[in-house]
């Protein structure tokens, strides 16, 4: 199978693992990614079956206001039951890199609201250590180079991601040359220094469950 078939097919496990929390007052959080993507366009056919969604992010909103899902602010939203997202990197604790598509604020911010968190990832992000993937961190523009010589001063090599700017206009640093051996203490570190907004380390809020695309279909793990 190639990556995108099994992106795909954990989508597709997704719909099945989200099914019985659907409602007509259920409002899911939805991801961003080609995997999410592949997930919106099948949550598609179901969108008479749950009330909207919330998006990670403005390309997520358009995607699922294309399959005719409402896409609901956060703030106008009392709980979400679920989020699915992808993942960059996830450990076997289920500690995940995330960012690589630049909404990792906002995804980090739907994760926190929601009571479980599915992520959808291929064999290829499965990791043992986390840190093979460049992490991203979101900063303030005018503390782009302030948080490029604090993570200098920690041994990590950041690199502005040019041309980029999030959804809540701000830059990406991406963070290569260094293994996190502790994700949340690493996650906790990063975003105390002036002018992150925050880093693409999920480890204080993990995923629950982690559906895996792997050549003998999908493993769920929790
Ligand atoms: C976007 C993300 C994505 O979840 C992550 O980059 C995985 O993307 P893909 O499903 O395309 O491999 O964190 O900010």
């Amino acid at each position: 199978m190639t990556q995108d078939e099994l992106k795909r097919a954990v989508a597709a496990a997704a719909i099945d693992e989200i099914k019985p929390l659907l409602g007509n007052d259920t409002v899911i959080g939805v991801g961003t990614g080609s995997t999410a993507n592949h997930f919106i366009d099948l949550l598609g056919a179901l969108r008479h079956d749950f009330k909207g969604a919330v998006a990670s992010s403005q390309a997520t909103a358009e995607r699922l206001k294309a399959q005719g899902i409402d896409v609901f602010e956060l703030n106008h939203v009392g709980s979400v039951p679920v989020y699915v997202d992808g993942a960059d990197e996830i450990n076997p604790r289920l500690e995940m890199i995330k960012g690589g598509g630049a909404a990792l604020t906002r995804e980090k911010i739907v994760a926190a609201c929601a009571e479980r968190f599915v992520c959808i990832a291929d064999a290829s992000k499965r990791v043992e250590v986390l840190g093979g993937f460049p992490l991203p961190i979101e900063v303030i523009p005018m503390a782009r180079s302030y948080v490029a010589r604090e993570l200098v001063k920690r041994g990590i090599t950041p690199v502005y991601r040019e041309g980029v700017v999030t959804d809540n206009g701000n830059q990406i640093l991406d963070c290569y040359d260094f293994l996190i051996e502790d994700p949340q203490r690493t996650e906790a570190d990063l975003n105390n220094i002036v002018g992150v907004v925050t880093n693409g380390l999920f480890a204080a809020r993990g995923a629950d469950v982690l559906l895996l695309g792997t050549e003998r279909g999908v493993e769920r793990i929790t």
